[in-house]
């Protein structure tokens, strides 16, 4: 249903069962698609990915709410918040309820992108969270509660398989997985694959896989087109047309505490970024 169908039923005066109803389809449409960056393998570009791919949404105008799942806090330093001034984070909201709201922060320079941060406090909450009931839902339903005030909700994951992750992509539409282009690239991919459907199996049977990134790609380097061909072989159309270059700005831009967007807009890396944004709507048919 598009905006004027949805101002249409709105203004039409029908009887109230039916407005209940069409109201909320007109919610439904309105929820922000939860989207999990996911690869135990470290150092792939997780966090990168989102960084960028959530800056590069919002340059496209759409609201994109970033979650730091990663204990590590790479995505709230590197897009600039202190984390050692964050007092309360991501572990405030899964272990003691805190309410997201009261702990997300909002980029200066990009107002519409926001970060639900994270500390070193999270290290903790993988095995406080082992005792809780409903383990695996807590992230769920701390999103449901937000979720509807963004386009996307990004979230970076540390480079396991534990209870946070598997929170996670039990909370998310979809997954999407960043695989670097260097020799051990399919290593650990059937591992992940095999969590993503155990928690299909179980925990969330509507998860889909977005698609594969690949990063780091180097021309210069024969393993790089190697292992793309490899990794289309494999997984065919799954994987984006969009390929991440490696591009030096790419790894200066977190010591600035910016994306990419920011830091160097006309970036080989910026570019990849921008395409693989413009990408991922059009797999959703979300282009404006
Ligand atoms: N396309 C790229 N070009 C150059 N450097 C890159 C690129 N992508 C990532 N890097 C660098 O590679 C390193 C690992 O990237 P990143 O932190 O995004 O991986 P990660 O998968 O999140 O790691 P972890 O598993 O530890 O969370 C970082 O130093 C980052 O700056
Ligand atoms: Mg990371």
């Amino acid at each position: 249903m598009n905006n004027l169908e949805n101002q249409a039923v709105k203004n039409t005066v029908i009887p109230s069962i039916s407005i209940t109803f069409d109201l909320s389809l007109y919610n439904e449409t309105k929820m922000g698609k939860i989207i999990t960056l996911a690869n135990q393998k470290g150092g792939v570009g997780k966090t990168t990915t989102a960084i960028n791919l959530a800056a590069s949404l919002v340059a496209l105008e759409y609201k994109v709410l970033l979650v730091d799942a990663d204990p590590q806090a790479n995505a709230t330093s590197g897009l600039g918040f202190d984390v050692k001034n964050i007092r309360t984070g991501l572990y405030d909201c899964l272990v003691n309820g805190e309410n997201p709201e009261k702990v997300i922060l909002t980029s200066e320079e990009l107002p519409g992108l926001s970060v639900l941060p994270t500390n070193i406090d999270l290290v903790g909450a993988e095995i406080e969270m082992l005792e809780m009931p409903n383990r695996e839902y807590i992230l769920k339903n701390i999103l449901e509660k937000v979720r509807d005030n963004y386009d996307f909700v990004l979230i970076d994951c540390s480079p396991s398989l534990g209870i946070i992750v598997i929170n996670a992509l039990t909370a998310s539409d979809s997954v999407l997985i960043p695989v670097q282009c260097e020799y051990f690239a399919l290593e650990g991919l059937g591992k992940l694959l095999n969590s993503i459907r155990l928690v299909q199996n179980n925990l969330n049977p509507d998860l889909d896989i977005e698609g594969f990134v690949m990063t780091m790609y180097d021309k210069r380097v024969k393993i790089s087109e190697q292992v793309l061909d490899e990794v289309r072989h494999h997984f065919d159309d799954m994987v984006f047309n969009t390929i991440i270059h490696r591009n030096v700005k790419l790894s200066e831009a977190p010591s600035y505490g910016q994306s990419i967007v920011e830091y160097d807009i006309s970036s080989t890396g910026a570019i990849n970024y921008m395409n693989l944004a413009k990408e991922l709507l059009q797999r959703n048919n979300m282009t404006k």
